[in-house]
């Protein structure tokens, strides 16, 4: 007879989130931008990606958030290929796993502050859903929360499009160059912004920039090289 299976402390395991291997993603008539790029990355992470402009950042992001097909290659997400996903599927992928936050914030200039982070619930089926008021208060942007858009400052901006892209409790945050046109004050505040959400609702975050000072924000650091292949560049912080 077996005896009972050994127990593993919840802490001690490592969920495998992110899986990607051999991934290839070449545009018509142009040269491969990823070129059998594999890694993985578990629950609760923060990576940064890194490398010169025009390297495929955007273009990786775009294909582990489902907006883009690679030309091969898997990406696993909790262990289901989102390559072989239709459309709709990718739509929900998109509204129930994953978050994005983009370096022009792309807040909706005719919705209140307070309507944009509320905005993806209404396309949402989940019941449990984080309090839009808890979100403005954990951003510190209560002052703006009626304010429209176009009156507020870009960081407080990023700090809405970090909070609207957390209010259907994605596990997974891909940003892009999200402190791209902040100056070092506003930087530092969405960076705090991003520890946050690592830290205390636990979300896995992938965020791409050419500031390799954002590194050190990190637990770990990838590299897109010439020719696209990636590199493990440093682990700087955590484990
Ligand atoms: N739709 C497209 N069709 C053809 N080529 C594209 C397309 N989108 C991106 N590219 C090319 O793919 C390459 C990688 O672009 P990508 O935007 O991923 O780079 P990046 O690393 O994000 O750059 P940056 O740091 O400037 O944001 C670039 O050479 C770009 O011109
Ligand atoms: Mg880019």
């Amino acid at each position: 007879m077996r005896g009972p299976e050994p127990e593993v402390p919840p802490e001690e395991t490592t969920l495998e989130e992110i899986s990607v291997t051999n991934l290839v993603k070449r545009y018509e008539n142009r040269t491969t931008i990823l070129n059998g790029v594999s890694f993985s990355v578990s629950s609760g992470e923060f990576v940064t990606i890194h490398g010169m402009s025009g390297c495929g950042k955007t273009t990786l992001l775009n294909l582990l958030g489902g907006l883009d097909r690679p030309t091969s290659g898997e990406i696993l997400i909790d262990g289901e290929d989102i390559t072989k996903l239709s459309e709709d599927e990718l739509a929900r992928l998109r509204l129930e796993k994953v978050g994005f936050v983009f370096q022009d914030y792309n807040l909706l200039d005719d919705l209140t502050v307070r309507e944009n982070i509320r905005l993806p619930l209404r396309f949402s089926k989940r019941t449990v859903k984080r309090g839009v008021d808890d979100l403005i208060k954990k951003f510190s942007i209560e002052h703006i929360a009626d304010e429209m858009p176009n009156r507020i400052s870009g960081g407080e901006s990023q700090r809405v499009a970090i909070a609207r892209a957390m209010v259907n409790e994605p596990k997974i945050i891909l940003a892009d160059e999200p402190t791209g046109n902040l100056d070092t004050d506003n930087a530092a505040k969405v960076m705090e912004a991003f520890h946050l959400i690592n830290r205390e609702f636990r979300a896995t975050i992938i965020l791409a920039t050419h500031d390799i000072a954002l590194a050190r924000h990190a637990t770990r650091n990838l590299s897109i090289l010439p020719g696209g292949a990636i590199k493990e560049a440093g682990r700087t912080r955590g484990t």
